[in-house]
């Protein structure tokens, strides 16, 4: 197919407004209380997001950067020639262009994001410096299962670039059914580049979301935000309160959304009622370790990975493969 150079054929499976209504509203029935995080990022929140990153507490970004900076000709050489890379929200994509710019004749790049239009610029950005790769957008919620769409070019193998550490936002039997999926995803000598965030004292993990500045605690409210505009709630911002703290038993940052004082919020034609304290949920990020993280992996169908870490062990990159 011919196409002006730069321009990009969207897939667009975004998920439906009424998705949010629906888990809201499920979310808001439960016991605890959840609204999902996967519900963050509208632009506000992206943009919070990347704000979050570039903050001096949160070393997971930089942290991470540097090891892929460091390693990628390492990890490039692992992956092998040919291949079809799927990124899963990869974002602004500056890792994905390090891993692009160091693989050997890669075939296509299918990366898979929430955010249409961040989406769509960067594709169309990296379609412009790398006219020979086939960029493949797809706009989904990657948690689901996807058909995605099959390059002109047929790749030796298919590699999944998962960075970022958002397998830790998964609770375990979730990132398992998700690490399953990618599996099948690869095929045969297949493979997953993972970034995941490793267990550490609380007296470094509780700062990365409770920064001085406050951008944790306005991406947390923003949820809030989006609920009132695109639900048609009636949240009242200046009585929630965020609250990010380490339970060090299940080695994961809980991320909660608590009410100042009595009261009754409305939303999809129905009250809740919210005593003084009560908390809803809107995070877990779990911490891994290497052979937790390994073993995981291994029950979805991986084989023993290959494994970079930093020199303070904060986080690790592993590459996975398949049979
Ligand atoms: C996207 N994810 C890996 C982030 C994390 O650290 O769990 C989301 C985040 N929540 C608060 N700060 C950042």
């Amino acid at each position: 197919m011919n196409r002006p150079a730069g321009s990009v054929a969207l897939l667009d499976l975004e998920p439906a407004r009424s998705d949010f209504l629906e888990q809201a509203i499920a979310g808001l029935t439960s016991s605890p209380r959840i609204l999902p995080s996967k519900f963050f990022y509208d632009e506000r929140g992206s943009d919070l997001f990347q704000q979050i990153c570039e903050l001096p507490e949160y070393y997971l970004t930089r942290t991470e950067t540097e090891i892929l900076r460091r390693y990628m000709p390492e990890m490039a050489t692992s992956i092998g020639a040919n291949a079809e890379i799927v990124g899963f929200g990869t974002g602004a994509g500056i890792k994905t262009r390090m891993l692009l710019e160091e693989l050997e004749n890669p075939i296509a790049y299918v990366p898979v994001d929430i955010s249409k239009q961040r989406l769509t610029e960067s594709a169309e950005a990296l379609a412009r410096e790398m006219p020979a790769l086939e960029v493949l957008p797809v706009c989904a919620d990657y948690l689901q299962s996807l058909d995605l769409p099959t390059p002109a070019r047929r790749p030796d193998h298919i590699a999944v670039f998962f960075p970022g550490s958002t397998i830790g936002n998964m609770e375990p039997h979730v990132a398992r059914d998700f690490l399953e999926r990618v599996a099948r995803l690869c095929g045969h000598s297949g493979g997953l580049i993972i970034g995941v965030d490793l267990q550490k004292p609380r007296e470094l993990l509780e700062p990365a979301y409770n920064d001085r500045a406050g951008v944790t605690a306005e991406f947390n409210l923003n949820l809030l935000v989006r609920a009132n505009r695109e639900l048609g709630a009636d949240f009242k911002l200046r009585r929630w309160q965020h609250r990010a703290i380490y339970n060090e038993k299940a080695s994961r940052i809980e991320m909660h959304l608590v009410s100042e004082g009595e009261q009754s919020v409305h939303l999809g034609g129905q009250k809740f009622h919210f005593d003084d304290g009560e908390k809803i949920i809107t995070e877990f990020s779990y911490k891994h370790t290497l052979t937790g993280f390994t073993a995981l992996a291994a029950s979805a169908g991986f084989l023993p990975p290959r494994i970079w870490t930093d020199a303070k062990k904060y986080f690790a990159v592993f590459h996975f493969t398949t049979m």
